[in-house]
């Protein structure tokens, strides 16, 4: 028996946000921003609109499409750095918003992983028979945690969210593999410093900013090439795929030159590469389930298609899966 998703959903926040209007609040330039991240505009979120409140609707939009009863959910399970509060958790906000009375809820926190992550969980929970119907969502209000003075970190990221439906199947297709790994040893490279009980939220730790994204850019886009190829190549091995049997990578989207460093290095053409961050920036745990539901609408992925999905993030944590559609 294997898991399969059945349905797919996604939210983007109707306010763009270009290079240009960036250029208007750092010492930055469009042309910069294009060349160094591929990145052309992003969306950003409402005041009163919340994680969960965009967690819901591309989950929502997910349930309509594959003709799912609410009561039919048995869990949700929501990755997000980003959550509306500590607790309860936006997987509970979520469960309560869409009327998923007879499921459980929980977080994931893997940063940009947590959907991959996540998927792996239910994966293994329908194959356990622990629950059959899942509905895994990723959302990220990355403007709540952007420092909007920092132009090495605000020009990169995003608002949204994605959502998947996961069943049981005794169909010959589904999730073929998946790996995920993390290495502690490199959380101070990306980090947002304060808020938690190391450093708890004070006018100090505000004043210092201590409560937005730090990055070592440079440090996090190395490992993030090498450990992206990595988790790729051992799920591909692992489900018995050639680099000619892919049909699409969804890369996790954090800049053009990291997906072109990988693709170049897996020696995928183009058109097996999936690349939205043009449109939407760094979404973190939201990038590749957008993505994944993008295709899956505009029909990039069709049925019994090879797909391998990729994500590197904070932590540092790293996954990757492989999927027959
Ligand atoms: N506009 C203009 N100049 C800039 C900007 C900007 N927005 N940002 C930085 N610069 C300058 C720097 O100050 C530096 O100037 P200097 O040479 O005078 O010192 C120069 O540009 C080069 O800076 P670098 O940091 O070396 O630029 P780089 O090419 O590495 O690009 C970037 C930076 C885009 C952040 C890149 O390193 C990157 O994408 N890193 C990976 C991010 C990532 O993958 N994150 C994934 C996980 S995210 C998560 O988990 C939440």
């Amino acid at each position: 028996m294997k898991s399969r998703i059945i349905s797919t959903g996604y939210y983007l926040p109707q306010k763009v946000l270009t290079n240009s209007d960036l250029e208007q609040m750092v010492d930055t330039t469009d042309k910069w921003i294009k060349q160094r991240t591929g990145i052309y505009e992003r969306r950003i979120a409402e005041q009163d609109e919340a994680s969960s409140d965009m967690g819901s609707r591309a989950a929502e939009m997910a349930l309509k499409r594959g003709n799912i009863d609410p009561k039919e959910v048995d869990a949700v399970i929501c990755a997000t750095i980003t959550p509306d509060h500590f607790f309860p958790s936006t997987a509970a906000l979520i469960q309560k918003d869409l009327g998923l009375s007879n499921a459980f809820a929980l977080d994931v926190s893997a940063a940009c992983s947590g959907f991959v992550y996540a998927l792996a969980l239910a994966d293994s929970l329908i194959k356990s028979g622990g629950a059959s119907t899942i509905v895994v969502v990723a959302t990220e209000k990355m403007s709540t945690i952007t420092d909007w003075t920092d132009r090495s970190t605000c020009i990169l990221f995003g608002d949204g969210a994605g959502a998947a439906i996961l069943r049981p199947t005794d169909e010959n297709r589904g999730i073929l593999s998946s790996h995920m790994m993390a290495d502690g040893n490199m959380g101070d490279l990306l980090i947002v410093p304060a808020g938690g009980s190391r450093i708890p939220a004070s006018t100090e730790s505000v004043k210092q900013k201590s409560h937005f994204i730090k990055m070592s850019g440079n440090e996090v886009f190395k490992v993030a090439v090498r450990k992206m190829i990595e988790s790729s190549h051992i799920v591909m091995k692992e489900a018995g795929l050639a680099t000619s049997d892919i049909r699409l990578l969804i890369p996790h989207q954090a800049n053009l030159r990291i997906i072109d460093a990988i693709s170049k290095r897996m020696r995928l053409e183009k058109d097996q590469v999936y690349v939205n961050l043009d449109r939407t920036g760094n979404t973190s745990a939201a990038s590749i389930a957008i993505s994944l539901a993008d295709a899956d609408e505009k029909k990039i992925i069709q049925k019994n298609d090879n797909i391998i999905l990729a994500s590197f993030g904070g932590g540092f944590t790293w996954a990757g899966m492989a999927l027959k559609w």
